[in-house]
């Protein structure tokens, strides 16, 4: 017999969705527990985003989560644009009257989000197994799994958060969904090395051989990105290989890629996904288990944590004064977000790679809207505007 149990709020994922979710639910004394398949060091290690919008770093100041952020994190007042061997500097301090973004890793987030939520006594069930939602269109939904020491549980919840992440089990819950979707003829190698970044900011690099982007984690750490063949197997990029290519694809006079030991190397495909609605009856989807913009617009975590805004205010609502308006309202408020972020994330992405093939009618399209970025203030106001955050949201405590 499983062991019954009772919460307000289940979240299926302990991703930085499902950890912020549960830690805006707390701070209004709605519970939750968090529910996750894979193991605490696994969250905690797994290499994704690291640009956070301006927003996106109040918010997790406001909330009480800017402690390591406000000292490990490293403020960008804009990027690097480079073509044609050339490297154009956009400062969205001045271009904006003062936005900027934060270089944080999302690795970093999710510990300081599990160490927070468990210093609170908050529940996340790490190492889960055969989790699954049930009674999603009553209003006592169910969240089963079995935990870690092989124990079945069936908790009764109020409300279901499926922040599954994009290969998740709730979106397949919700019936009558709309899919949008684009896959690029391209995708990411991405590396983590022990050499100081020789770049104070980002650089995003479109090269005739493909994109490139410089990153960094820390002053001592890059992490660097390579356009490479979608499903290109990991073993035929050897380290000597990445290095000349990084070189090549950023080669600038009398400035080079500083090299150090490759510490992680992993391949991510390229992909624009939104589904809609992201509700259905007492099951709300937020995050990538929703939508997946492409990385070149760094939009995805920020993303998901603003869906979360929206959630924790409308689960509040709904579950404490028992209004809910906003949970009705939640994938349209959710959704219009999503396709401003879907189309910049999907601009950027076309300007800056080259697809196999690509005629030279494209290529002179890239490079007039480049030359139009760095050259017009306008131009690279938008840039700077999607980039470091459109209309950031805030969570009213
Ligand atoms: P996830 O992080 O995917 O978390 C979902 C969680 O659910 C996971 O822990 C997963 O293990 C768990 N889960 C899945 N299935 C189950 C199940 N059945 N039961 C229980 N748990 C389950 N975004 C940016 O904003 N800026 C960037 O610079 C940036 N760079 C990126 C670079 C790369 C290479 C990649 C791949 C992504 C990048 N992103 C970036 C995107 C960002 O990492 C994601 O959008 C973000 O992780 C979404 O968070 P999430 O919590 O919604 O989903
Ligand atoms: C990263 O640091 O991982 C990163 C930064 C900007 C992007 C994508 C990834 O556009």
């Amino acid at each position: 017999m499983p062991v019954t149990s009772r919460t307000q709020v289940g979240i299926v994922g302990a991703g930085p969705a499902g950890l912020l979710l549960a830690h805006l639910l707390a701070m209004r004394g709605v519970d939750a527990i968090v529910v996750e398949n894979r193991s605490r060091d696994y969250c905690e290690a797994r290499q994704r985003a690291g640009l956070l919008e301006a927003g996106t770093v109040e918010l997790l100041r406001s909330v009480g989560l800017g402690k390591r952020m406000d000292a490990e994190g490293i403020e960008h007042s804009g990027i690097y644009l480079q073509f044609l061997g050339e490297r154009h500097h956009l400062d969205f301090r001045s271009l904006t009257g003062g936005r900027w973004v934060t270089i944080y890793a999302q690795t970093e987030i999710v510990k300081d989000l599990i160490a927070a939520r468990l210093a609170a006594g908050g529940a996340i069930e790490f190492n889960a197994s055969d989790v699954s939602v049930s009674g999603v269109a009553s209003d006592r939904p169910v969240l089963s799994y079995v935990d870690e020491s092989g124990v079945a549980h069936e908790v009764s919840c109020d409300v279901i958060a499926g922040c599954d992440g994009f290969h998740g089990i709730c979106r397949p819950l919700v019936p009558g969904l709309s899919v949008y979707e684009r896959t690029y003829p391209y995708a990411w190698l991405g590396i983590l090395a022990n050499a100081a970044p020789s770049t104070d900011e980002l650089i995003y690099s479109r090269h005739t051989d493909g994109f490139a982007l410089y990153s960094m984690r820390s002053h001592e750490v890059s992490r660097l990105y390579l356009q490479v063949p979608p499903d290109e197997p990991v073993e035929n990029w050897p380290d000597d290989r990445i290095w000349a290519e990084l070189q090549k694809r950023f080669a600038l006079d009398g400035w080079s890629v500083s090299e150090g030991e490759i510490t992680d190397k992993s391949v991510t495909a390229m992909r624009s996904f939104v589904a809609g609605p992201m509700r259905h009856g007492r099951l709300f989807l937020a995050g990538d288990a929703a939508h997946i913009v492409p990385p070149t617009g760094a939009k995805g975590l920020n993303l998901a944590l603003s869906d979360v805004v929206i959630l924790a205010t409308a689960l509040i609502a709904a579950l404490r004064d028992g209004s809910w308006e906003l949970a009705d309202a939640y994938s349209g408020t959710c959704l219009e977000r999503v396709w401003r972020a879907t189309h910049f994330s999907w601009w950027m992405t076309s300007m800056l790679h080259v697809a196999p093939g690509q005629d030279p009618f494209d290529s002179q399209l890239q490079l007039a809207q480049l030359r139009y970025v760095t050259s017009s203030p306008a131009a690279a106001l938008s840039l700077a505007e999607n980039y470091s955050g459109y209309k950031p949201l805030r969570f009213e405590i």
